[in-house]
């Protein structure tokens, strides 16, 4: 038996008209990660609002470290992490500060809590600007901050909404190595929410594409991206679009073929793009389709993200 650290069902979330989340199933292992990706407005935030126990949920249920959310809202809260989008921080505090309120708020003991915040300092590689004023910390540091913030209560499961959310390349690639460790080392089970391809495909094991409140796909990336076939070919033209997709589609090695409305590309998915570039070439304009420009890549989690919903992940 899978024990599931997050487990819910049929979540929804309605604001008045809106329903921010629209009836989600997620289930992740114990010791996993597990992305959810999609764009602006999809639910991820409502939906880590609803599993850290900070907004109920209009319909469904979910369990938390084996707690109800509902039911038992105080337990899930003792045995979890978060860290937010926005940033809560209060700029007049210093870190040690941030911290060491955050460790009275769940009642630590001052040893216990003098003893995470150098660890975590270590961890996150604050440093000397622990006791400097949050509000002279670049970006990364405020993440890192926020970051350790999230873990002075040593959580089992530990919920990111957008962890790298406007950061430079080299802040977002050290936040993830502290993300791998704290999975690997410690077991801790992750729900990050991220509309960054690259972060779901780089960490999570499990990715969740969402979109509309709702989850749209799901699997372990390589699998979600190798469905759609081995390499991609995108053909940008004018002419007959429609005409050009129904042909390569009936052709022998393409696997699929998206062209989405409002755009001038045609997606073709083949067993092998070098060796199949001059066909769909040959077939885009033997078909009225005059093709300006063409590359061949693999497939990635945009692609699935299009593939499902018939819009660019980037909006
Ligand atoms: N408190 C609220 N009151 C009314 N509507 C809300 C509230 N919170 C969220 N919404 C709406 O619910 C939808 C989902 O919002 P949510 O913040 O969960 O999306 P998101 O996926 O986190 O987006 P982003 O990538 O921009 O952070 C949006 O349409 C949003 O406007
Ligand atoms: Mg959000």
């Amino acid at each position: 038996m899978t024990d599931y650290a997050i487990d819910a069902r049929g979540l929804v979330k309605r604001y008045g008209a809106i329903t921010a989340v629209d009836g989600l199933d997620l289930a992740v292992p114990a010791g996993t990660i597990y992305a959810l990706l999609g764009p602006n407005g999809a639910g991820k935030t409502t939906t880590i609002n609803i599993l850290t126990t900070l907004a109920t949920p209009t319909e469904g249920e979910a369990r938390v470290a084996g707690h109800d959310v509902r039911r038992e809202a105080a337990r899930v809260r003792t045995r979890i992490g978060v860290t937010f989008q926005e940033m809560v921080l209060d700029q007049d505090l210093t870190g040690r500060e941030v911290l060491d309120i955050h460790g009275r708020l769940y009642r630590l003991g001052g040893a216990l809590r003098r003893r995470r915040i150098a660890e975590l300092a270590e961890l996150v590689q604050l440093g000397d600007a622990l006791d400097r004023r949050v509000r002279g910390y670049s970006g990364g540091m405020r993440r890192r901050l926020e970051l350790a913030r999230g873990l002075m209560t040593d959580p089992e499961v530990l919920f990111l909404d957008e962890p790298t959310q406007g950061l430079d390349p080299q802040n977002r690639v050290g936040i993830w190595s502290y993300l791998r460790a704290l999975n690997r080392e410690r077991g801790m089970t992750l729900l990050l929410t991220t509309h960054y391809m690259d972060e779901a495909e780089e960490l999570a094991s499990q990715v969740g594409i969402v979109d509309r409140g709702r989850l749209v796909a799901e699997g372990a990336p390589e699998a979600l991206v190798s469905a759609l076939g081995a390499d991609v070919i995108r053909v940008r033209g004018s002419g007959e679009r429609g005409h050009f997709a129904a042909c390569a589609r009936a052709l022998p090695f393409v696997t699929r073929v998206d062209s989405p409305a409002d755009s001038e590309l045609v997606m073709v998915y083949v067993d092998s793009g070098s060796r199949r570039l001059a066909e769909v070439v040959g077939a885009a304009s033997g078909n009225g389709f005059a093709v300006e420009d063409v590359t061949v890549a693999r497939p990635s989690l945009g692609d699935v993200f299009l593939h499902h919903t018939g819009r660019a992940l980037r909006d």
